[in-house]
């Protein structure tokens, strides 16, 4: 079986905080053998070009440092201020400075100058994410042959918010450099659809860059799931069962709302203190009665916008503690810190209401996390964000438009007065659904995909029949 090579911007760490990426694709190259190749998390002023081997839990992990100025540029720079912002059709946050290109560019050839004399030409390459959009291009000129799949964590944007990318063009002409390309929902798939079928030509030059040919990637959605069956066990562990007793405890038998998110715009936070707010306003029987937890681990913060999104955050859930909080009760807690996976999954187990409400997001894994934690007995209920890929397939949840925060309250109430039974059937569906998206099946079914049975000789099927078809 040939080897798989995975390839993104961040590697595992070490440790049980690993995300439930890193654990699938770990069972995966312990299955077909191969390595993790990456960014090491080091700047240094003039990096080796060879990548470093090191085993992470026995993982094999294969990393290469960077310059502080070629990281600038390529991550928080042309990565996290034009094509995260444009990606999630928040062009008003985007920066567009479009010399980060450079930087972004010339990390992926980095990439690919480390990786290439890693590789066996039977080797399978699974690159991750929008950091990495140009390495296949990058690998082809290098010489390599090898079948190469791209995956997007986050959704694919609509063509207007595309042509406002710098080098769009050029980034699509990477993206059919891919064997296969990897989507998270059919909203995605259709964004890009919608794109290559309508190419308009680049505005700027006097004449027009051909458009590109996408004829020989397949372009698919493979949304990505959990283990949902594994946070079902790891919320009754001891580290959950000690969470739980601790937030318990401050609970006082109030119902718990909890939110956990990556401290980002895309995440819809402040509109969810506001509909928070609003339940609070409008049905004086909740005062008292509920809590809402935020969970918001601080990212990317030396980005303006991030910042400026923390702070609203941080005066939104001010001003609703002056307005509702007594001396003896306190409507929300918001904690800027990240928990481990067996924290978090007693939180999930003993909330009432799991309140997944970006403005934008790709499949959203906490929504999976929330749906496998709880108590078969006595479930929780999803507020779900229909602009989540997870909406595509937990319908049962309860579906709000986030930028509506009157609707998204109401959601709210009608979660927190739902009946055991009506609670236990969505339940049940949400759990049939994650346990049918689990991020095995997933892994397995993109790289079958990208690698239908290779030949043993480094000519996979494909290959074959074009080598039979000019023959
Ligand atoms: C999203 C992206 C990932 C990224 C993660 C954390 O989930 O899809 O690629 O690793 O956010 O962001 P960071 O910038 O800290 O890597």
């Amino acid at each position: 079986m040939s080897r798989l090579i995975v390839v993104s911007n961040r590697t595992p760490g070490k440790g049980p905080a690993a995300g439930g990426l890193a654990v699938a694709l770990r069972k995966t190259l312990a299955e077909r053998e191969g390595f993790w190749f990456g960014w090491s998390g080091d700047l240094v002023e003039t990096p080796s070009s060879e990548a470093r081997f090191q085993d992470i839990d026995g993982l094999s992990v294969a990393q290469i440092d960077l310059t502080r100025d070629d990281h600038h540029a390529y991550y928080a720079g042309f990565s996290n201020s034009i094509l995260w912002p444009s990606f999630h059709l928040r062009l008003d946050l985007a920066t567009i400075e479009a010399h980060w290109y450079e930087g972004y560019r010339s990390v992926n050839v980095q990439f690919a100058r480390a990786l290439l004399p890693l590789l066996r030409p039977d080797d399978v390459i699974w690159v991750h994410d929008y950091h990495l959009i140009p390495l296949a291009t990058e690998l082809r000129n290098l010489g390599a042959r090898n079948r190469i799949g791209f995956y997007l964590h986050i959704p694919f944007p609509t063509p207007d918010a595309l042509y406002a990318i710098p080098h769009h063009q050029e980034l699509m002409r990477d993206l059919s450099r891919y064997d296969l390309v990897g989507m998270q929902a059919n909203r995605d798939v259709s964004a890009f659809t919608e794109f290559s079928e309508h190419q308009s030509p680049s505005s700027l030059s006097g004449s027009p860059l051909k458009s590109v040919d996408f004829s020989r990637t397949e372009v698919a959605a493979f949304p990505i799931g959990s283990d949902p069956d594994a946070f079902a066990r790891l919320s009754v562990s001891a580290a959950a069962t000690k969470m739980v007793k601790r937030m318990e405890r401050s609970l006082h038998g109030q119902n718990l709302i909890l939110g956990v998110d990556r401290l980002d715009y895309s995440k819809g936070l402040p509109q969810r203190v506001e509909a928070y707010e609003k339940l609070l306003a409008n049905d004086g029987r909740f005062r008292r009665q509920v809590h809402l937890l935020q969970v918001a681990p601080p990212s990317r913060d030396t980005i303006k916008e991030y910042q400026e999104t923390s702070d609203t955050l941080d005066a939104i859930c001010g001003r609703v503690m002056g307005r509702f909080a007594e001396p003896d009760w306190q409507p929300l807690t918001y904690v800027k810190r990240a928990y481990g996976q067996p924290s978090l999954a007693g939180l999930y187990r003993l909330a009432r209401v799991g309140l997944v409400t970006p403005l934008r997001d790709g499949m959203n894994l906490v929504a999976h996390e929330y749906v496998g934690s709880q108590n078969p007995a006595d479930p929780g209920v999803l507020v779900l964000s229909r602009f989540a890929g997870a909406a595509e397939i937990f319908e049962d949840a309860v579906l709000v438009n986030p930028f509506d925060t009157d609707e998204t309250g109401e959601a709210l109430r009608m979660a927190l007065d739902m009946p055991l039974d009506e609670r236990i059937a969505r339940w049940q569906s949400l759990m049939a659904a994650a346990r049918r998206h689990n991020v095995d099946d997933w892994s397995r079914s993109f790289i079958d995909r990208l690698a239908p049975s290779t030949s043993g000789d480094g000519t996979s099927t494909r290959d074959i029949l074009y080598l039979a078809s000019v023959a």
